[in-house]
């Protein structure tokens, strides 16, 4: 495990409930901090550079869970040394990074995937599997939204202010990224263009003197303003290919809103709806008869989705659930590398996740320009 914190602290809990799989050493940004996480993690080994896990032939697979600006080091070294990589999102900074991970991946021939965890939660599997089997009819229209309120305040402080740090873009390139890959494996299209307005609650921050942490409450008395040039937030209009339109909203600072990930679908004869806040059930609604809402109970899903839920119905199952959903798919993606056995897997591919930053990069020149942007190959 490389990376610490939120996201790196939630892998190694959800690992936990992997068979076959052990955490074995964790890289923080120094010896006194991996040590520190290795201890409060319960992970045997700790280094202050990842190298040093790298180096080591008894691990096969690495999770790159630092801030962004170091996805592309860390990963094209772990691949460099043969592991098999599940990278957190986004990929990697910008579009031309992106591309060149895809190449690096496609030459290491190891075991990749990024982690878009909102893919393996039971009804967004059903929601899929509906529109795939045209129980649900075509897409006409699409709407959504990724809302939180963590960064609402001007002494809120994260890495993902300093665009150096985070990308260029950030509700959009951190949030919004969820949100159009979430879209895309649910309905099986590709986002093609898109037209943009970003904007931003605050034009200066004040960042704290010491480190923080993912949703920590920022602010103190020396605390320095600084100017943000990222967004808070951000609406995009966008068409599939095939021209179905929709229109999402991206927000980090819409109080009352935690981790508020929705998309209604409306296609043919019904529309589906999902709320990530109430993840285990799926609203179906109908005109001619009463709308539905079908809740995760494995004797009622189809099988794809019946195969991401572990509780039977009323024990409920939620966000890090989702996670230990992808590491089963990406560690039996792992041991089919090994054996040559086939395996279906779900989890979003490097090439999935270069196209989101591509879309992400449309989506700032739309805003920049304001037109409609293609999105293109990139790279
Ligand atoms: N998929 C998800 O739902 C999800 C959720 C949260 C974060 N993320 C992603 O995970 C990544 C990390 O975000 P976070 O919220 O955990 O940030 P964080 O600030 O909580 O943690 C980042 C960690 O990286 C460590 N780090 C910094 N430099 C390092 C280095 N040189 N070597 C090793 N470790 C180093 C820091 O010490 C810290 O522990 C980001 O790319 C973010 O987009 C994804």
């Amino acid at each position: 495990m490389v990376g610490t914190g939120f996201a790196g602290g939630s892998h190694v809990e959800a690992l936990r409930r992997v068979p076959g799989v052990e955490v074995a050493a964790l890289a923080g940004s120094s010896d006194e901090r991996a040590r520190a996480a290795a201890g409060r993690l319960g992970v045997p080994a700790a280094a202050g550079d990842y190298r040093t896990l790298l180096a080591d032939a008894s691990i096969d697979a690495v999770h790159n869970c630092t801030p962004n600006d170091l996805h592309h080091e860390v990963t094209s070294a772990a691949l460099e040394a043969g592991k098999h990589v599940l990278a957190e999102k986004p990929l990697a900074m910008d579009a031309a990074e992106t591309a060149d991970l895809v190449g690096r991946a496609e030459r290491a021939g190891t075991v990749t995937g990024v982690c878009f965890n909102y893919r393996h939660y039971p009804l967004v599997a059903e929601a899929r599997a509906m529109l795939a089997d045209g129980r649900a009819g075509r897409p006409h229209l699409i709407r959504g939204a990724y809302l939180q309120d963590w960064l609402l305040d001007a002494a809120d402080w994260n890495w993902r202010l300093q665009s150096e740090r985070s990308g260029a873009s950030r509700a959009i390139g951190d949030i919004g990224s969820h949100w159009m890959d979430l879209l895309q494996h649910v309905t099986g299209g590709r986002i093609a263009r898109v037209y943009a307005r970003l904007g931003r609650l605050h034009e200066e921050r004040l960042r704290p003197a010491g480190p923080s942490q993912t949703f920590d409450r920022g602010g103190g008395a020396d605390a320095e303003r600084v100017a943000v040039d990222t967004e808070d937030f951000a609406t995009v209009l966008f068409e599939l290919d095939g021209g179905c339109p929709g229109v999402f909203t991206v927000s980090q600072v819409t109080p009352g809103k935690r981790n508020g990930l929705t998309f209604e679908i409306d296609a043919g004869a019904v529309s589906l709806a999902w709320d990530q806040e109430h993840p285990n059930a799926l609203r179906i609604g109908r005109r001619d008869r009463p709308n539905e809402v079908l809740v995760r109970d494995p004797a009622l899903l189809s099988p794809s989705a019946a195969a991401l839920a572990h509780y039977p119905a009323g024990h409920e199952e939620g966000w890090p659930d989702g996670l230990k959903n992808l590491f089963l798919d990406f560690y039996a993606a792992v041991d089919a590398h090994g054996s040559g056995a086939p395996h279906e897997s779900s989890v979003a591919t490097f090439a999935d996740a270069h196209r989101i930053t591509c879309a992400v990069e449309a989506i700032l020149e739309s805003h920049r320009e304001g037109r409609w942007v293609e999105v293109g190959a990139g790279g």
